[in-house]
């Protein structure tokens, strides 16, 4: 690639103020003063502007713990969102894979990567989303066969695909689902007959929360966990 384009691609500058950056001489590759934006550059060579080195742009992929309180959204008038806890360059390229609502709490994937996203959140993928339940009322044995039958939501045409159920204790559950309807969980709980008082996501496909990250914490993810998800 061209030396001039390489910089602009990694950067916001553009390319008129890389041309007069390399014209000054401060634009350096592998440590040799470059002379011209048309030079061609490869990436396992170290460019620098003023000593500092900059990488080219690839997607970018995070996990965070995302507190109650907080919406999972990149804009929001009321509360701050997931979006706002994310400390990162070009920020406004982020998007969430697959929100949740703003009392749940837990696993929430964000990324640039727009067809990475869709697998995550597709139905099609059968990519399993994993959620801690705390139950009002004490977990029936009948969950099982009706969960794996799909449950019927109010107000939608289709049943649910089938989910599963491990049960923890009378008012605990982990319920793994492979859709990501509005409201779900609550809404599948409702329909049993019961109605969850907190929801937390643990898993989505192979990536599970890192339970080193603090609420409102966030850390990239490693390469075998975003290979995970295909
Ligand atoms: N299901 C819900 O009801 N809420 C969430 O936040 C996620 C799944």
């Amino acid at each position: 690639m061209r030396l001039d384009k390489y910089i602009s691609n990694a950067t916001d500058l553009s390319r008129t103020d890389v041309k007069k950056l390399i014209k000054s001489g401060l634009v350096s590759i592998d440590d040799e003063t470059a002379k011209s934006g048309s030079q061609k550059v490869t990436d396992d060579q170290e460019i620098a502007i003023e000593g500092s080195t900059i990488q080219l742009m690839t997607s970018r992929y995070f996990m965070m713990n995302k507190p109650a309180g907080v919406v999972s959204a990149t804009k929001d008038h009321t509360n701050p969102t997931a979006l706002d806890l994310i400390y990162e360059h070009r920020n406004d390229q982020l998007q969430i894979a697959g929100r949740l609502d703003i009392d749940t709490t837990g696993l929430l994937l964000i990324t640039d990567d727009g067809q990475w996203n869709h697998i995550v959140t597709s139905p099609r993928t059968d990519c399993k989303k994993i959620y801690a339940v705390e139950l009002e009322n004490a977990v029936s044995e009948d969950y099982h066969k009706k969960l794996e039958a799909g449950i019927a939501l109010e107000g939608e045409k289709r049943r649910c695909l089938p989910a599963t159920m491990q049960v923890i204790d009378d008012h605990h559950i982990q319920l793994s689902i492979s859709e990501g309807k509005y409201h779900q969980v609550k809404r599948m709980i409702t329909s049993l007959g019961n109605e969850v008082v907190s929801l937390h996501r643990l898993q989505i496909g192979g990536i599970a929360l890192d339970p080193e990250l603090e609420p409102g914490d966030y850390r990239p993810l490693t390469e075998e966990e975003i290979a995970s998800i295909q």
